[in-house]
């Protein structure tokens, strides 16, 4: 096994520095001119066309990635988006036919309840795509279409590559969708921010990764993590607290940073860690001063304040015990750099408490039962 992670420490650290590979593989051969293409879907219009509703049902982390991909759907192909994790959505009574479209999104493409999600949305008319990592699994081979992630085969059980990797085909279903819907003239700027997305990931690994862990491993005692985040900073932060939940059995908490005032900030007290997921201040103006105010109401009850922001963004400074840089980017594409940060944390930090990364207790790499 040592010999498979090829040097590394373990599969997940492994995994995490693949980011860059796995996130241009999943883009490649999908981009023509400043359009993108998706080749599996030629000749399948009719899935995008006349459909009124999109439901992207996932369990664990592809629920936190399908929940940027409604953001990215609804910006760029203009249909309504709604997710829902799949052991939710198989269990109620949901209203779904012809005119819905269920993606389903899995790595293994093997989850029990996602699966089930997927037959039942058959069984009801709707049509379904599946985002999968594992070529000829069961849940693509359940659904009308599949767009593949590769990422390559993951074997930590939290999921790292992959993540980003659903990200990045959801950023790419949601232009093709745009494309097909015919709402979305020209790409030329998404597609060169896709194109530039592995090259920005292997900077934050670069520039990050030693930072960062040496911040881990300061706070290796921590009892309680919380984590927040507006627009696509709030599932990221979602997924920033279950990784650490997963590995360091670290109690930890993701919230919409526009909720602290409805219940977490009564959680803040002096000392209390707090991971803030700041936005572009260039892109988006508004949602970044959102965020500013809101870093300023946790420091001030004294929360220890850890900001991942962007290179440049001086207006965090002042309230931010540790700033975590990464580059430029619009807001969609900012979460797949945002979100690796947040992974070298949770795998320095088990590290630190001398726990296995790649084998957390009570976990399965992928749940095939109920
Ligand atoms: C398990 C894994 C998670 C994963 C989830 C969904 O809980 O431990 O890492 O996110 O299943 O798995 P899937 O293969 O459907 O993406």
């Amino acid at each position: 096994a040592a010999a498979e992670k090829g040097g590394w420490s373990s599969f997940m650290a492994k995994e995490v520095a693949e980011q860059p590979e796995a996130v241009a593989n999943t883009i490649r051969g999908r981009i023509r001119g400043d359009r993108v293409v998706i080749p599996e879907l030629d000749g399948l219009d009719d899935l995008f066309s006349g459909i009124n509703r999109v439901i992207i049902t996932a369990c664990g982390t592809a629920a936190y990635s399908a929940m940027v991909g409604k953001y990215a759907i609804e910006q760029w192909a203009r249909v309504p988006v709604e997710v829902e994790l799949a052991h939710e959505f198989r269990y109620r009574d949901p209203v779904i036919g012809a005119e819905t479209l269920v993606v389903s999104i899995s790595q293994s493409g093997e989850t029990m309840d996602t699966l089930m999600a997927v037959k039942y949305a058959r069984e009801r008319g709707a049509r379904t795509l599946s985002v999968c990592n594992t070529q000829g699994a069961t849940i693509p081979r359940e659904s009308d279409a599949v767009v593949y992630t590769h990422a390559g085969p993951e074997v930590a059980v939290a999921s790292t590559k992959a993540f980003s990797a659903q990200i990045t085909a959801l950023l790419l279903l949601g232009l093709h969708m745009g494309r097909v819907r015919g709402v979305l003239a020209s790409a030329a700027s998404e597609v060169a921010e896709l194109q530039s997305l592995p090259e920005k990931v292997a900077h934050v690994l670069a520039e990050e990764n030693e930072h960062v862990s040496q911040l881990a491993g300061w706070m290796a005692d921590t009892r309680s993590v919380l984590f927040l985040g507006r627009h696509v900073g709030y599932p990221i932060a979602l997924e920033g607290a279950l990784k650490l939940k997963e590995i360091s059995y670290i109690h930890a908490e993701g919230f919409a940073a526009g909720e602290l005032k409805h219940g977490p900030i009564a959680l803040i007290e002096p000392g209390q860690p707090v991971f803030v997921i700041v936005p572009s201040p260039r892109h988006s103006a508004l949602i970044h001063s959102k965020v500013v105010s809101n870093i300023q109401e946790i420091r001030a009850r004294g929360a220890r304040v850890i900001v991942v922001a962007e290179e440049g963004d001086a207006a965090v400074l002042p309230y931010a015990d540790e700033v975590i840089r990464i580059p430029l980017a619009s807001p969609l594409f900012e979460s797949v750099l945002a979100v690796v940060p947040l992974q070298i944390f949770a795998m320095a930090l088990a590290t630190a408490r001398g726990l296995d990364v790649d084998q957390p207790r009570n976990l399965a790499k992928s749940v095939t039962v109920e």
